[in-house]
Formats: structure tokens, sequence, C-alpha cells
């Protein structure tokens, strides 16, 4: 009956990539972070690969990143971004007023918050849950269902953040969130190869050859490979293919890779001793892009001291456990109240607190 009012939505606005859940239709969406705004006008066009084409084509175009460290830049492209979400997504568009459950980073800071929390209701949303993103990493890995350890760690790496929480009887104990992750080894490869071949290379062609070749060091039995990119030469200003190396890559992100080992540390160091035993046990779990990368999980293993495997899922974990919360707290009733509700920031696994009772 309520089904006008716009079912289950989860999102995940990442600073690379915005993912969203329907309910009964899964992921819908994975698109590339990005905003085409006409110069002139300054109004927002289009979201994400349609965007990046039309920037493209025409020169009035200019293509905006609304989410940054995983939160909103400005609260017009952060709206603009939901409502289009919302409404691209749901039959009854116009109308669409549905719950909504959204990723944050777990050391959000209360501006980001509310600039969230204002794009969000101005979207349409007509209850608003905020889930940290280890949290919810967690739940979409079911690493929190009944008959798993009561602690799990996460460290979800993205492309700005990395986001590292204990989850220890159904509640985020410890989270630390730091401002490295993919993004931040794409600049350190254009700064490597600017100092020492003079061309300088776009952000989407470092993080390239990051894909094609990038590897944590030392290499072990993989064979290193090489690639080529196109950049600018610095001193001519013409174009130049430059070689890049799995080792260039690799003397590029080492000092990333330091802060995100560093981030990890910090995560795990504020649990109390009970917890701090099942640690050695329970061992990290990697999600996010950014954990993909090949030897991640052994330098982390080597230089923390704990176990560490990568993820399944390590891109929709998240989206997929902030609509598991949506499904485990029931159905509502709409009541009148709900025209100006406040946000419910939950730090908890729904499913360890039977006696848990959404105020609606
Ligand atoms: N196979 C891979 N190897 C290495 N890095 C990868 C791989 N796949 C994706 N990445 C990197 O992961 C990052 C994107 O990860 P993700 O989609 O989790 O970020 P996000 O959720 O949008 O960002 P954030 O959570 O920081 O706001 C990018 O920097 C991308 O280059
Ligand atoms: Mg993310």
């Amino acid at each position: 009956m309520w089904d006008f009012a716009g079912r289950d939505t989860a999102i995940d606005l990442g600073s690379a990539t915005v993912r969203m859940h329907v309910e009964k239709d899964g992921v819908v969406c994975r698109e590339p972070s990005l905003l085409a705004r006409s110069r002139q006008t300054g109004r927002i066009l289009a979201l994400g690969t349609p965007a990046r084409e039309m920037a493209g084509r025409n020169p009035d175009v200019t293509l905006v990143r609304p989410i940054r460290e995983g939160a909103p830049t400005e609260t017009d492209e952060a709206e603009w971004l939901m409502r289009r979400l919302v409404r691209h997504h749901h039959r009854k568009h116009y109308m669409a007023r549905p719950r909504v459950v959204a990723t944050v980073p777990s050391g959000m800071t209360p501006v980001h918050y509310r600039a969230l929390q204002f794009a969000a209701y101005q979207a349409g949303a007509r209850r608003l849950t905020l889930v940290p993103a280890p949290i919810a990493a967690a739940i979409g890995m079911g690493m929190t269902s009944a008959g798993r350890p009561e602690v799990a760690v996460v460290a979800n790496i993205g492309a700005d953040l990395t986001d590292v929480g204990v989850i220890a009887f159904g509640g985020l104990v410890t989270s630390h969130t730091a401002a490295v992750g993919g993004s931040a080894m794409d600049r350190a490869i254009v700064q490597l190869v600017r100092r020492e071949q003079g061309v300088a290379l776009s952000a989407a062609a470092a993080e390239q050859a990051k894909l094609e070749v990038g590897a944590v060091p030392p290499l072990g039995r993989r064979t290193a490979a090489q690639t080529v990119v196109t950049g600018r030469d610095v001193s001519s200003g013409l174009p130049r293919q430059v070689v890049l190396t799995t080792a260039d890559v690799q003397r590029a992100i080492e000092a990333p890779l330091a802060r995100i080992i560093e981030a990890i540390r910090a995560g795990l160091t504020g649990c109390g001793p009970e917890v701090s035993g099942d640690l050695l046990s329970v061992g990290v779990t990697l999600t996010g892009g950014c954990a993909r990368l090949p030897g991640l999980d052994r330098l982390i293993r080597e230089r923390v001291g704990l176990a560490a495997r990568v993820g399944d899922e390590t891109g929709d974990a998240a989206v997929l456990g902030a609509a598991e919360v949506l499904r485990s707290a029931g159905s509502e009733e709409p009541s009148a109240r709900d025209s100006s509700p406040r946000p419910q920031v939950l730090t908890t696994v729904p499913d360890y607190m039977p006696e848990y009772q959404p105020e609606y």
C-alpha cells in the first residue's frame, strides 16, 4: 500500500563512485561521482558517465566532484545528486518519498552531517538513517550475522578515505577515519612522473596506470608489468607518452601506503583489552576499491601484525549492508510527525538488539 511512497533506498555516496540499492531491485546504480555543470547557467546537467561524456564534447560544461572525503562539498550539488538518484529509480518518481539510509564516514564532522541531512530531506527522503561505513560493510559481508565471531574489524579503503572500525557485540567500539586512499596514490603517481620524467599526467591516467600495473612492494611471485600512458610534456607543452612499470608505481605509492597502514593501526588502538585479545584471531577484513590493490593484504599482515583478508564484494559491501539495515528495521507506520524527522545515526547492528525500537 505504501509502495507509492517509494521503496527503501540505500545510498553510498563515495568520493569516486555513488552506489544505490533499491528494495526488490538490488544495486541499481554504480556511477562515477561526477556532475556536469553548465558554466553559463550554473545548472547541473548530468551525473556519472553521461556527465563525463558531456564535458568531453561541450566546452560550456565543467565537471564537479560533489563528494570529497565522503562528504558533500556543496549542498545544492549533493541535493541534486540525491534527488536524481531517488527519482530516476522509482516508478512514481515525482512523489517518491522513500526511507533512505546513507553510509557516512565514521569520523564525519557535524558540518558535513548537516549538509547530508539537508540534501536527503530536500531530495524527498521521508526518513533518514546514517550508518558508519565500517558497520555497513561488515553487515553487507554477513560478518555480523548469527554464528559469526562477536568481534569484526573492517578497514574500508576507498578513494579519499580509509575508514577503520572495530565492531564488538553489535556496536562500533572504536573507529578511525584518515584522508588517504586510492586518489592519494593517483596524486603520488602524477607527482613522481612529473618529477622524474617531466610529464604532467591527468589523475585519470595515473589511476589507469595504477589499475594496470600497480602492486604493493615487494612483488613476490608476481611478475613486473609495464604500461604506457599519455600526458603533457612540461617543457614543450606537447603530448608525450611515458612507460610506467610496476616498480615506478610502487615507488610512487609508498607514502600513501604508509599512511593507510598508520590509519589501520590507529583504528585498532582504541579498544579495551577484552576486545584487543580477539583481534588477533579475527583479523582485519578489507573493503573498498583500493583493497583490491595486489599485495595490500600481505603488507597489512606484515606491518600491523594481524591477519588481513580482502572481503567479498569489496565495492558493494557498504551499500548492501546499508540496505540490510532498512530490511531489519522492518516496516513502519507513517505518522504526521514524519514531516520533520531527525536522522538517526546507527552505530549498532540492528540484529543484536531485539529491543531496538526506531523512534519514528
Ligand atoms: N583493482 C584495483 N586495484 C587498486 N585500486 C583499485 C582497484 N579497483 C578500484 N581501485 C581504486 O579504488 C578507489 C575507489 O574505491 P571505492 O569505490 O571504494 O571508493 P569510494 O567509496 O567512491 O570512495 P570513499 O569511500 O573514499 O568516499 C579508486 O581510487 C580506484 O582507483
Ligand atoms: Mg566508499
